[in-house]
């Protein structure tokens, strides 16, 4: 029996964070394994992927459903179906209810490309770029019923240089996403992510080594 941790990988769009994590469980000694992608939109470029690579991928259209909750029902469904025991959204743009967060609670994680708690919401890179900050980044977290809320899990940084806009600086957040998405998933399908409060605690020997508490710059 694998002691792999079975994880669903939520999706609405592109899918680069996905295929990143979905690389990252390729290997031999990574805790987790992809057991399912799910898209709330059936016109995602993500989902073709995920059915070329052979991947169980299931659309939840979320404009079929007459609540938010109905939705959830149908998703927690698919989830129970492939017995998935951690949820990482990748560029998933659906608000969830109290009720589904609360059954995830510490199990479901999310990425996003700022440094929160700054610039949480749409058009962060514009957000960033407008507020003139010489440092932006993406932040991994355990999501919570506020947007872009969390306990922070790992975070990573990239320079805010005066000739960057909105898309070479998406362009270069893009990049660390997609090293810390799977290190910071691999901290957490390994036990190593500790929730004190609403703070996280790493295991002492993983954050002494661990390359994501370096500079990424
Ligand atoms: C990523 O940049 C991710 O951080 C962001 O959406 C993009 C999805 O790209 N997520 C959010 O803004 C969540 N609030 P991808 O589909 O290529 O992974």
């Amino acid at each position: 029996m694998s002691t792999k941790k079975r994880t669903a990988i939520l999706i609405s769009g592109r899918g680069s964070n996905m295929q990143s994590l979905v690389a990252a469980a390729r290997a031999p000694d990574y805790p987790a394994e992809i057991v399912l992608v799910a898209s709330n939109r059936p016109d995602a470029a993500g989902v073709a992927w995920a059915v070329e690579q052979g991947l169980p991928t299931v659309i939840i259209d979320h404009k079929g459903y007459g609540s938010r909750a109905a939705f959830e029902r149908a998703l927690q469904s698919a989830l129970d179906t492939h017995h998935v025991e951690l949820v990482a959204l990748a560029g998933f743009m659906r608000l969830m209810t109290p009720e589904f967060v609360a059954h995830w609670q510490n199990r479901m994680i999310n990425i996003h490309p700022s440094l929160l708690p700054s610039f949480k919401g749409l058009h962060t890179h514009e957000q960033a770029i407008a507020a003139g900050v010489k440092i932006a980044g993406c932040t991994v977290h355990y999501v919570r019923p506020e947007m872009d809320a969390g306990p922070i899990i790992a975070q990573a940084a990239v320079p805010v240089l005066s000739s960057d806009t909105a898309e070479t600086l998406a362009a270069k957040i893009l990049k660390v996403e997609h090293r810390v998405y799977p290190a910071a998933l691999r901290l957490v399908a390994a036990g190593q992510v500790c929730c004190e409060g609403e703070k996280i605690v790493i295991s002492s020997e993983v954050s002494q080594t661990n390359p994501l508490y370096s500079p990424v710059i």
